[in-house]
């Protein structure tokens, strides 16, 4: 029997008596385990709970989510970062009620074609919701397959995870190939864990692996590291006037399309700057005060940033392209990324 052949019977077993509790397992309908994977790849399980949780109770079908005005879904998705995952599953819902009803189509290739899926995430879907049998291989089955089979190719490359691909395929069981792709996965989060030792004393696959029979099996998988991330150093400022601050949309293109922000600037700038920045915008300045420097990394650059508070008179009108907002209503109504919460937070506690 070729190696992975093997692997399937351990760990069937070794599931159905340790996977976890899962809100989208018990209920694997195609919707919540679409939205429960787009979540968790970024995020760790415990995190998603409570976004899964508020996301199925206000948009709990695709029709919902289809429809949902998109103010709405970014503050849905508060705090989950790349937001272009879910202007993604939107534009996806919207096909799904056009072209099949509402319902997700029980089809793999048709599930692979909708906006923001790839080959994981239609092969979750298609395995965990419907039985077909396609495999869902993540960076935690690349890990467990990497170690069981002691490659040392780099799973960064995408050859090589379509190869791990076909080889899952060819041994899926046709009976229960969504809890075999879940118990791949799950080895790998609780398991063949990977930052610190794996736990190899509790694997069933312990006396199958090659790379734990070697003894490597901590120096698996081989991964190119991440190119370096470009620094941009940039000014925020928090704008008061009376118990409110100005805010301002982003452009609907690039980073953080769409959401809403602090007024900032490129570059590191001195108060003097920064005061005919904001007499500039039809502002009177009453008082600055710096605030403490903050630092955001998002996946390609990092933010260096440099806060200040400036206080200023009551406008007659909103500058160009800002609007001043009281903390409930910033709270309540506005998806404002985590890259300025060093600042918001500042503004909340003001107030
Ligand atoms: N990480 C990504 N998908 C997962 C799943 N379905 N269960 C547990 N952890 C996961």
């Amino acid at each position: 029997m070729e190696l992975l052949e093997e692997i399937v019977e351990p760990l069937l077993s070794w599931y159905d008596i340790h996977a976890r509790k899962l809100p989208w397992r018990e209920n694997p309908e195609p919707y919540r385990v679409w939205v429960s994977e787009i979540m968790l790849q970024q995020t760790r399980v415990e995190a998603v709970k409570p976004y899964f949780a508020r996301f199925m109770k206000e948009l709990p079908t695709i029709g919902h989510l289809a429809k949902v005005p998109e103010d709405r879904l970014m503050k849905l998705w508060e705090g989950l970062g790349y937001y272009n995952r879910v202007r993604n599953m939107q534009k996806a819902a919207v096909k799904i009620v056009e072209e099949y009803q509402g319902e997700m189509p029980a089809d793999f290739d048709k599930i692979r074609e909708l906006p923001g899926i790839g080959s994981y995430t239609a092969g979750a879907i298609a395995s965990f919701a419907f039985g077909i049998p396609k495999p869902a291989v993540d960076g935690n089955v690349l890990r467990v397959l990497s170690r069981v089979l002691k490659s040392y190719e780099d799973i960064m490359k995408q050859s090589l995870r379509r190869k791990m691909e076909e080889q899952v395929e060819a041994v899926i069981p046709l009976e229960r190939a969504g809890d075999f792709n879940q118990s791949l996965i799950e080895l790998g989060a609780i398991v063949c864990v990977p930052n610190g030792a794996p736990k190899c004393g509790e694997c069933p696959l312990k006396s199958l692996c090659r790379a734990y029979e070697a003894g490597v099996a901590e120096e698996l998988p081989r991964k190119t590291p991440q190119k370096s991330r470009r620094i941009e150093d940039r000014t925020v400022l928090v704008l008061l006037s009376d118990n409110r601050a100005a805010l301002r949309k982003r452009p609907g293109k690039g980073l953080l399309a769409g959401l809403y922000e602090l007024p900032n600037l490129e570059g590191h700038l001195d108060r003097e700057e920064i005061l005919q920045y904001v007499r500039g915008l039809e502002l009177s300045p009453i008082r600055i005060q710096e605030l403490p420097q903050a630092k955001h990394v998002f996946s390609h650059i990092e933010w260096h940033m440099e806060g200040f508070a400036v206080k200023v008179e009551e406008p007659e009108q909103d500058p160009e392209g800002m609007f001043f907002v009281e903390k409930e209503e910033m709270e309540r109504r506005y998806s404002i990324p985590a890259a300025f919460g060093a600042y918001t937070e500042y503004f909340r506690h003001r107030f």
